[in-house]
């Protein structure tokens, strides 16, 4: 059924956020951009069309395309099949050690309907959660489109991520079923991710069972009647299913992300307005030619650019896609640009991180390569500095490829902001306007706009079609972390800084929260100060985010030790690499400290708040700022007397 514009309506003025009666946004909701979304779920397959675009009367709670019914799967996979286009390839996958694959859509389609039919023999209902920790393998597609064939909510927890972090998340989504593989294969070594997540469901009584996909073939542990082989179980269903439609606003996914507290937060994220704009911006911000382009985007399907940019949007605008498992220094330094070249890969879209050790690896291992299938480069993650860009643009994109940078985060499920191609001049370094439909403001601590040439904090004013729909159990958190900035105007915030140039594009700065971003990743301070504190030598911790040439910010941690510990240090024992490893073990590899300092004391306002930016001062090797509000301004030059018999180093 297609899609029916004609019943576009004017929602109803939005609610107040916060305790007081507040007016409504600053400028009412355009029907112009009811219109435009509207034209744009006409991508999609509707078994029901809408009868309301937006109602966002429930505010900060959205309901998009109401009465809409549909398919996430069945608009990724089966329709693609049904338009002839079965033998086209959705995926060409590479394996770290170098084995390949082919997947055809049509073959997709098997895969998911047997993956679904494996599904619903463990007797798993529409609405249960399954969570997911594989690694970059076909199986994890399928997995998650089967769930979403089926309506099961999938929360895919980062292969990286640590068993107690995956615990946390299973146990906080109540999973009935978790999806993991036998190891995984990183920087050239199978490494175990069974014994991992065994130790994670250990006190995890809601997973029932654990579906395990063979990839390593690493020995693992096994839990008789609960632990279930992938292809003995997916291997023996039948590969026909007839997918049933979802309300539009059904979940589709809960994806755990760090906030400004130790405790990860599950976005939700629902299915019509998610694979709208997940479509609409995959195909807009690249130019995407379904015919002729062969994309890759290099993320994890672990974090929200692989739901939106591997899986949602890509699939549904029957894309050919190159999907890679491993490090880009495996076996060599030029891997990426070895499968750019294997497959004449056009569009690429990876994250600053990547680019800047690329140029430190150095640009004649680009030039080894013929990369000349690329049109379009993509950018994501945090802001990319003008100098990367311009290397990204020159070494990789032949001097013309576009770059376009792309700011959005996991809460708005897609690109908000980014250049289109072909459209005025961009500029190096900045995510320029908000895309056609999406309405976002740079605004000061009040919620007034602020002039061209000034900067402010990054809002959104009008609400979007894959915006997230809350946090999971939390209603409390969802209201408090995003709309409690300006409720009087009902925007909301991002939680980045942001100026406008003279031109009115606009420019990120980054995080204004507690939120550091190492390598494209959000961790929060709070979360690796949790991490150290529970270790048995350390009192207390502070942590910041040091600016740092390749991964954007480094973790630099401050530990007060305990008494033994800290006596034991004094003689001489270096207490850092085990600390370093704690963290990593509690939270996972990405979150271990650059560097741990070991102080007397912690810099302290005379409320007891920490001042980080004097931290950072210190971990930046900067002169330190102002100290007249500390309790006691005297501890910094304690700190810097402790730090000057060296500072312990990375590895
Ligand atoms: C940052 C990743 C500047 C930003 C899609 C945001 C960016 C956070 C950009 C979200 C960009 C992402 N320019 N900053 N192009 N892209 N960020 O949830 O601070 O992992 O708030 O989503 O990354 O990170 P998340």
């Amino acid at each position: 059924m297609s899609p029916r514009s004609d019943h576009l309506v004017r929602p109803e003025s939005p609610r107040p956020t916060g305790a007081e009666p507040a007016p409504g946004p600053s400028e009412p909701i355009v029907d112009d951009r009811l219109a435009f979304w509207a034209e744009q779920a006409g991508r999609l397959h509707w078994d029901t069309g809408w009868s309301q675009v937006l109602d966002w009367s429930n505010a900060p709670y959205a309901r998009w395309f109401g009465g809409g019914r549909l398919n996430v799967a069945y608009n990724c996979v089966d329709r693609h099949v049904e338009s002839g286009h079965g033998d086209q390839v959705a995926f060409h996958w590479e394996g770290e050690p170098g084995d390949t694959r082919t997947i055809t859509y049509a073959e997709l389609q098997r895969e998911v309907c047997r993956t679904a039919n494996a599904l619903l023999s463990l007797g798993l209902e529409t609405g249960d959660r399954v969570a997911i920790q594989l690694p970059m393998i076909p199986e994890a597609v399928f997995a998650m489109l089967a769930c979403a064939r089926l309506g099961l909510p999938h929360s895919v927890v980062f292969g990286g991520f640590s068993p107690a972090a995956l615990q946390s998340r299973v146990e906080d989504a109540e999973a009935r079923l978790l999806i993991t593989s036998d190891g995984q294969y990183r920087r050239g070594r199978a490494e175990p991710m069974k014994a991992n997540t065994d130790e994670a469901t250990a006190a995890t009584p809601c997973v029932e069972h654990v579906l395990v996909v063979r990839r390593t073939g690493l020995e693992v542990p096994w839990t008789e009647g609960r632990d279930l082989w992938w292809h003995e179980l997916v291997g023996a269903q039948s590969d026909r299913h007839t997918p049933e439609s979802f309300d539009a606003e059904h979940p589709l996914f809960v994806l755990y992300t760090s906030g400004t507290t130790g405790r990860p937060k599950g976005i939700l994220h629902t299915s019509g307005g998610y694979l709208t704009q997940a479509a609409y911006t995959h195909s807009t911000v690249f130019g995407l030619d379904a015919d002729s382009d062969v994309y890759w985007c290099t993320a994890d399907i672990g974090w929200i650019t692989g739901h939106s940019y591997i899986v949602y949007g890509p699939l549904a605008n029957r894309t050919t896609s190159v999907m890679y498992e491993g490090t880009p220094n495996s076996p060599h330094e030029g891997r990426h640009f070895e499968i750019v070249e294997r497959y004449g890969v056009s569009v690429y879209y990876t994250a600053p991180t990547l680019i800047r050790t690329f140029m430190k690896w150095g640009e004649d291992i680009p030039a080894r390569h013929d990369l000349s299938s690329i049109r379009v480069l993509g950018s994501v993650g945090e802001p990319i500095n003008p100098e990367a860009w311009r290397w990204y643009r020159e070494h990789i994109g032949g001097g013309r490829a576009p770059v376009v940078d792309t700011w959005w985060q996991t809460e708005t499920g897609a690109v908000m902001i980014a250049p289109l191609p072909g459209g005025p001049a961009v500029k190096p370094g900045s995510a320029q306007t908000p895309l056609p439909g999406i309405s976002a403001k740079v605004v000061d601590h009040e919620g007034r706009e602020v002039a061209r040439g000034e900067s402010g904090y990054l809002v959104l004013d009008q609400p979007w079609p894959s915006m997230l729909r809350g946090v999971w159990g939390d209603d409390e958190r969802y209201r408090e972390t995003y709309w409690s900035r300006f409720p009087t105007q009902g925007y909301y915030f991002a939680g980045d800084g942001a100026r406008y140039d003279e031109d009115g594009d606009i420019w990120l700065l980054g995080r204004v929260d507690d939120v550091m971003n190492v390598s494209g990743h959000r961790i929060s301070t709070a979360e690796v100060e949790s991490a150290l504190v529970s270790h048995q030598s350390v009192a207390e911790a502070a942590v910041v985010g040091a600016s740092d040439s390749t991964t954007g910010q480094a973790i630099v941690a401050f530990v007060i030790l305990r008494g033994a510990a800290a006596e034991a240090a004094a003689g001489g024992e270096d207490v850092v690499p085990a600390l370093r490893d704690h963290v990593a073990q509690e939270i996972g590899p990405i979150a271990k400290p650059r560097q741990i300092m070991i102080v007397p004391e912690l810099p302290k306002t005379r409320s007891g708040k920490i001042m980080r930016r004097l931290l950072r001062d210190v971990a930046e090797n900067r002169e330190v700022g102002d100290v007249t509000t500390l309790a006691d301004s005297s501890v910094m030059d304690r700190i810097n007397a402790g730090l000057a018999g060296g500072a312990p180093q990375a590895d």
